[in-house]
């Protein structure tokens, strides 16, 4: 007990594997994030190591002891969109003790509804923010922007203001599509974002967190004079270098929370911002924060066992079988798929110490969570691994009952995506993946 926790104590004063702040020390720093989507801790996928809040915290914390005025800001989708209730309870819990200065709202916070975020909101004090989303009487349902003040070293004249405010984009997103305006009026982006311009106008630097594709921000920076920086939410991309449009530095952290973005300020009060870019991707090579592991096996703890009714991702076959009744008339099939990483899917969750968390069951078995799927190894081995169904939904009476699977036309990259998203396997590339996986070799090789 005594070694491992001096293992901790070691991994927590680790030095950040060069990924700790070298911007030049006085220069006031705006620390920037998006689409962390609920991430708590990075999944030991080792194609993805990277990511999370625990990490991101770390960084977080190292800038803070060199620079204690760093601005903290993310552009939305915080939690995820699939939000187990459990889980939203501590993010909220992290993001309020990493001591965030803004968050833009994003499609996934208001799709937990504007009574639930405004709870959120004030039992664990967190700065949402957005400048064009109303209620039926026409009031902003959450406050518009913060101000802040940032100052170098002593005796230096880097010391201003900096306002931001956010926005969110009027559009249909992947999930949860339009509902998450049901009862509230979005203005266009622009309009609100003129007016927070002009409220900000006393500011020496403004930032807005705006939660919309990349070509909404370009269009916004071109169409709105006045924005430094404009930090973009929900697009999925990564600019290493940031674009620039209408006078802007655009700037987006990309899938998952994998980066931190960094911005150093040369702040001259009346004088144009001078603004230093860094993304710096939260590597294995980042600790995580304990005091966010800690929260991560709180809610591990407490949500094992009880994953939500609607998470499943894949298709959901009439009823869960095993690969083994398949096999019994598929001997073929059943015999080359023992051999892929499919039917040992559980087992690496296992290895990695993780298979109480629900979210990573989601994928590496059949069914969690689901009316007849897997509840546990002790329940239902067979199911603990990507069986038959994870690519046919058919059941085992299918030729009794004259159902013909037709895998060239049901099976396509869509199929195998809903397991192999961007976050656990981006590697993936379809044609490379399918020969992996083929029964049989196609004819002639
Ligand atoms: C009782 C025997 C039996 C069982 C059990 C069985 N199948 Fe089949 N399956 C067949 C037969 C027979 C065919 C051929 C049907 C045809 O071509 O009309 C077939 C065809 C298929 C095909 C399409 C093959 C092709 O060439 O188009 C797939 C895919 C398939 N089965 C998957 C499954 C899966 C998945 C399971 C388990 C959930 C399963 N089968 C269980 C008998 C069975
Ligand atoms: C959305 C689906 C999904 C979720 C959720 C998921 N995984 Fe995975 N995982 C995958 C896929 C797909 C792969 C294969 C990636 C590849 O090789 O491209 C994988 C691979 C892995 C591997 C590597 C296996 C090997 O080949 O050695 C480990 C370990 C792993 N996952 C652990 C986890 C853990 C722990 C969690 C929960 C924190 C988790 N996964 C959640 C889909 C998922
Ligand atoms: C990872 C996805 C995946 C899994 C898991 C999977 N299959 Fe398939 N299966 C495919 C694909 C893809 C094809 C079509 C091959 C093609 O397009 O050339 C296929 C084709 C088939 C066929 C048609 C004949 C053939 O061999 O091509 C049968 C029968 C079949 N699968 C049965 C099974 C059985 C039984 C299992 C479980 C033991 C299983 N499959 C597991 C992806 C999968
Ligand atoms: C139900 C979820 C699910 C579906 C659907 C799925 N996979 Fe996977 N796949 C996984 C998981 C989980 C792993 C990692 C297994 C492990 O733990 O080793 C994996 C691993 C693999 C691997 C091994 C990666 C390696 O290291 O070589 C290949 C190849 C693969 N999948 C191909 C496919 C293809 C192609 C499809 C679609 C036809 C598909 N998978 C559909 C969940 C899925």
């Amino acid at each position: 007990m005594l070694a491992l926790l001096a293992a901790a104590g070691a991994l927590a004063l680790a030095p950040l594997g060069g990924c700790e702040p070298t911007e030049e020390r006085g220069r006031p720093v705006i620390l920037f994030g998006g689409d962390n989507q609920g991430v708590l801790a990075a999944c030991g996928c080792p194609s993805n190591p990277s990511g999370g809040l625990a990490k991101r915290t770390a960084l977080i914390g190292a800038y803070r002891r060199t620079r204690p005025d760093a601005i903290v800001v993310d552009a939305g989708d915080v939690f995820p969109d699939h939000p187990h209730p459990v889980k939203v309870k501590y993010v909220a819990m992290a993001l309020a003790r990493a001591r965030y200065d803004a968050i833009g709202l994003g499609d996934q916070e208001f799709a937990l509804g504007v009574d639930r975020l405004r709870e959120l909101q004030a039992e664990h004090q967190l700065p949402f923010i957005c400048a064009n989303v109303r209620d039926s009487s026409g009031n902003l349902v959450f406050r518009p922007r913060v101000v802040r003040e940032v100052a170098g070293p002593k005796g230096s004249n880097l010391r201003g203001r900096a306002g931001i405010f956010a926005v969110v984009a009027d559009r249909a997103y992947g999930w949860p599509a339009l509902e998450w305006r049901t009862g509230l009026a979005v203005e266009p982006p622009a309009e609100a974002a003129r007016r927070e311009v002009q409220a900000l106008a006393d500011c020496d630097l403004l930032v807005a967190l705006a939660h919309m594709p990349l070509y909404e921000a370009l269009e916004l920076a071109a169409a709105v004079p006045g924005i430094d920086v404009i930090v973009v939410g929900h697009e999925e991309v990564m600019l290493p270098q940031g674009r620039r449009a209408g006078g802007a530095l655009i700037v987006s952290t990309g899938e998952s929370g994998r980066t931190l973005g960094s911005i150093s300020l040369g702040l001259r009060p009346g004088g144009k911002p001078d603004l230093a870019l860094r993304m710096t991707e939260l590597s294995a090579q980042v600790p995580d924060e304990k005091w966010v592991m800690d929260l991560y096996w709180q809610y591990v703890k407490e949500s094992k066992d009880k994953p939500p009714p609607d998470w499943n991702l894949t298709p959901i076959p009439p009823a869960y079988e095993t690969a083994e009744a398949c096999g019994k008339c598929h001997p073929d099939e059943y015999k080359q798929w023992t051999r892929t990483h499919h039917a040992r899917a559980y087992e690496s969750v296992r290895k990695a110490r993780r298979q109480d968390d629900p979210e990573c069951l989601l994928c590496h078995t059949m069914g969690h969570g689901r009316p007849g799927g897997f509840a546990s190894m002790a329940q239902a081995p067979a199911l603990g691994r990507v069986t038959c169904q994870g690519c046919h939904i058919v059941t085992a009476d299918h030729d009794d009952k004259g159902v013909k699977p037709e895998p060239q036309i049901n099976i396509n990259s869509r199929v195998c995506m809903s397991c192999h998203g961007p976050v656990q396997s981006p590697d993936f590339d379809y044609f490379v993946y399918k020969p992996r996986i083929l029964h049989k070799r196609p004819a002639g090789q």
